[in-house]
């Protein structure tokens, strides 16, 4: 099945269950829909922290609870609005471009990782919610 790449999903990773510590693997192309450019991740976030408030032009990202858990509200700026819970590190959630996402409720001590379609470019971003709504209604 083809995946709409511009709808939000949650992406069931590999998981190798070992007693010796479980292994979770991905590569893009195949479980990431993307070419993947860039890796980044967010630690020693304060329990209870928000984070996040922007969108983007073009970017697609993965995100990952690999340790701990946080919310991830998500809005297509057209009236739709989503909230996952991620809490566990074999679930990736798809986060397609010109989705507003606000990262909430961060458990103390957890790690959130991207894995992003694009290199880091400051003029990919929405930072004013209202200038990206406008662009979603205009387009
Ligand atoms: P930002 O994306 O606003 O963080 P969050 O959405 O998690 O709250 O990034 C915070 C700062 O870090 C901002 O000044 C840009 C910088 N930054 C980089 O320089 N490179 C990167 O790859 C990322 C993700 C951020």
């Amino acid at each position: 099945m083809i995946e709409d790449p511009s709808i939000p999903r949650i992406v069931q990773l590999p998981r190798i269950q070992d007693p010796r510590g479980n292994l979770t693997f991905l590569e893009g192309g195949n479980h990431v829909p993307f070419d993947i450019a860039r890796v980044y991740y967010l630690y020693d976030v304060p329990g209870g922290e928000t984070r996040g408030g922007h969108a983007h032009r073009e970017l697609e990202q993965v995100i990952i609870a690999v340790s701990g858990s946080f919310d991830v509200v998500l809005d297509n700026g057209d009236g739709h609005q989503e909230r996952h819970f991620l809490n566990r590190s074999y679930y990736g959630l798809y986060v397609p471009r010109m989705h507003w996402r606000e990262l909430e409720n961060f458990s103390s001590g957890s790690v959130l990782l991207v894995l992003a379609s694009e290199k880091y470019d400051e003029d990919d971003y929405y930072r004013d919610y209202s200038e990206f709504l406008s662009d979603v209604r205009g387009s």
